[in-house]
C-alpha cells in the first residue's frame, strides 16, 4: 500500500504549499484589513521549502499546488518554482490574485511552472474594491492573457461568491468561460476569514450555480474516472467549454480528499478545517533527519478525520484563516 494512505483509505497524492502567509489584497472572505503577518525568520526558507517538498515527492506525492497568501508577494517565488520542478512532479501550479502575474508569468513558465489558477470574484470594475479592498479588475484580466501566452494552459478562473455580494454574476463568469475558453470554478464561500465573520446565510450553493446557467446553457457532467478533484466539472453541450463548482460547505468531498497541506510557516496539517499541525520546521531547526519528517507527515495522516463537519453541530472554525494555511 502507497506510503500516503489514511485510515480510510484514502490516498495523498497532493501537495499544497504555502509561501507566504503575506498579501497584497484583503479580500473581505479571507484577510481583515488589519491583519498581522508572522515575522519573516519564522516562514520556511527556501532551502526548507525545498527539503520537504523532497520528503513529500519520496513518499508519492505527485502534484504540488503553491499558494499563500499570495505566492507573487515572496521574492524568491521563481526560485521556489525552479527548485519543485527539477523534483519531476507530475503536476506543478500555484494559485494566485493575479495582480503579479503579468511580469513573472514567462520566469516562472521558464522555471517549470505548468498551470495556474487565477482568483477573481467580479468582472464588474467598480465592484472588484469592494470584495478585494485593493488592486485593480484591469491587472487581473492582463494577467490572464499573460498567463495564456506563455501556455501555462488551461486556466481556471476562481470564483468565491457570496450571497448579494455577487451571485448577480453568476451569467456574466458563465459567459466569460465560453468567450474566453476559461474554466470559471464556482467556490462556495467558507468559513476561513480572519475576522470569524463567516455565516452558513452568505453561502451560494452550487446546485444554484448550475442551475442558474443550464437554464441558459445547457449543462452536461464531465466525468473523469479517478479524479480526486474537488471540483465537480460540466461542460456546455454545444461545445462552448467547461465550468466547475467546488461544493466545500453543502456536498463535501471529504470522502475522495487527496491533499496534504504545509502552512507557510512550515506546519504539516490534513484538512484546512482541522487544527491539528506538526511542525516541520521546528524538526528541521533543531537538527531532525529525513526520517522524522516522513513521521510528521505519517502522523499528520494517521491522525485525519473522515470529515470536516463545517455543517454539524460541534464544529469549531479553524483558528487560522486561508491566507495563513494556504488555499
Ligand atoms: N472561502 C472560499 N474560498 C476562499 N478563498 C480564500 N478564502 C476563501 C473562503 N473563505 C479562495 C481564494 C482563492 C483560493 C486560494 O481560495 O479566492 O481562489
Ligand atoms: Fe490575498 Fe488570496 Fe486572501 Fe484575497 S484570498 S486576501 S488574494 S490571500
Amino acid at each position: 500500500m502507497p506510503a500516503l494512505t489514511d485510515r480510510f483509505g484514502r490516498l495523498h497524492d497532493d501537495l499544497r504549499l504555502s509561501i507566504t502567509d503575506r498579501c497584497n489584497l484583503r479580500c473581505v472572505y479571507c484577510m481583515d484589513d488589519d491583519v498581522r503577518f508572522r515575522p519573516r525568520d519564522e516562514l520556511l526558507s527556501v532551502a526548507e521549502i525545498g527539503r520537504i517538498a523532497k520528503v513529500a515527492r519520496s513518499l508519492g506525492v505527485r502534484s504540488v499546488r503553491v499558494t499563500g497568501g499570495e505566492p507573487l508577494v515572496r521574492r524568491e517565488v521563481v526560485e521556489i518554482v525552479a527548485t519543485l520542478a527539477e523534483m519531476g512532479f507530475e503536476d506543478l501550479s500555484l494559485t494566485t490574485n493575479g495582480t503579479r502575474l503579468a511580469g513573472l508569468a514567462a520566469p516562472l513558465a521558464e522555471a517549470g511552472l505548468q498551470r495556474v489558477n487565477i482568483s477573481c470574484d467580479s468582472l464588474r470594475e467598480e465592484r472588484f474594491p469592494e470584495i478585494r479592498r485593493r488592486g485593480r479588475l484591469e491587472e487581473v484580466l492582463g494577467a490572464m492573457e499573460a498567463a495564456e501566452a506563455v501556455g501555462l494552459r488551461p486556466l481556471k478562473v476562481n470564483v468565491v461568491l457570496a450571497r448579494g455580494v455577487n451571485d448577480d454574476e453568476i451569467l456574466s463568469f458563465a459567459e466569460f468561460a465560453r468567450t474566453h475558453r476559461r474554466i470559471v470554478r464556482f467556490i462556495e464561500l467558507m468559513p476561513l476569514d480572519s475576522a470569524g465573520a463567516w455565516c452558513r446565510d452568505q453561502v451560494v450553493p452550487s446546485e444554484e450555480v448550475i442551475a442558474t446557467i443550464a437554464q441558459r446553457y445547457p449543462l452536461e457532467p464531465v466525468h473523469v474516472a479517478g479524479d480526486q478533484a474537488p471540483a465537480e466539472r460540466y461542460r456546455f453541450v454545444d461545445g462552448g467549454g467547461e465550468i466547475g463548482v467546488i461544493a466545500t460547505v453543502t456536498r463535501p468531498f471529504c470522502g475522495t480528499c487527496n491533499r496534504l497541506r504545509v502552512t507557510a510557516d512550515g506546519a504539516v496539517r490534513n484538512c484546512l478545517f482541522s487544527d491539528e499541525e506538526r511542525s516541520l520546521r521546528d524538526l528541521m531547526r533543531s537538527g531532525a533527519d529525513d526520517g522524522m519528517l516522513v513521521a510528521a507527515f505519517l502522523g499528520s495522516l494517521a491522525d485525519k478525520r473522515a470529515g470536516h463537519g463545517i455543517d454539524e453541530p460541534g464544529f469549531l472554525r479553524s483558528r487560522r484563516s486561508m491566507s495563513m494555511i494556504g488555499g
